[in-house]
């Protein structure tokens, strides 16, 4: 009476492998942390076209090699879409973003300026505002801090952005070096 439990058995597993496999294979469609703004995309199935999806995010380009060169004065045209949110004078007050005054250099981690309430997201951050960081988070606030309260789309043109940055920098008593 048992002669067909192994086929059985066998069925089972192939189901049971499958259905795993395949709810992998939903579940990275929707979980992939290599592309976290593509959600809810239809699996791509590869097939055989070897076109890579056109609209993948890319990063933001470099702006070290930018920046000794970078027009300040621009920066401070470009960064008037801060102004918005943001007082950028010694001493001024927090707005809807705290004030920039010092940033560059300054620590991440949301304690920068008392009194403004940061998001989760940002308290969560470590390290300085440095170019490299600032150039992330510029080109996509919510790219390089997911969870952001900073809803500001981003400066896709490298060369505005190092502008910003560049103009960011003279906001300080005495401003960090640039890079080498
Ligand atoms: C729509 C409002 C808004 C605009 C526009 C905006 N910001 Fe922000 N910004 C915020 C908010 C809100 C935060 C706090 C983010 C958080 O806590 O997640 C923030 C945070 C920041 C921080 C981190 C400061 C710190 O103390 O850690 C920097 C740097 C910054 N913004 C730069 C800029 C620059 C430069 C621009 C213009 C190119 C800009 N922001 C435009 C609202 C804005």
């Amino acid at each position: 009476m048992f002669r067909c439990l192994p086929t059985k058995i066998a069925a089972a597993l192939v189901i049971a492998a499958g259905t795993a496999a395949l709810s992998a294979a939903i579940a990275g469609a929707f979980v992939s942390p290599t592309e976290p703004t593509k959600k809810g995309y239809v699996v791509a199935v590869a097939d055989g076209s070897g076109a890579a999806p056109a609209a993948a995010p890319t990063g933001p380009e470099p702006i070290a090699a930018l920046l000794a060169s970078a027009d300040a004065a621009a920066g401070q045209k470009a960064a008037k879409a801060c102004l918005a949110c943001h007082d950028m004078n010694k001493g001024g007050p927090n707005k809807v973003g705290p004030n920039l005054w010092g940033v560059v250099g300054a620590a991440r981690g949301g304690s920068r300026k008392a009194g403004f309430a940061y998001s989760d997201a940002m308290k969560t951050t470590g390290g300085n505002w440095d170019f490299d960081t600032l150039n992330s988070f510029l080109y996509s606030p919510k790219a390089a801090v997911p969870g952001t309260k900073m809803t500001f789309a981003g400066i896709k043109d490298t060369k505005t952005r190092a502008e910003v940055i560049a103009y960011l920098r003279t906001l300080a008593d005495s401003p960090v070096a640039l890079p080498k």
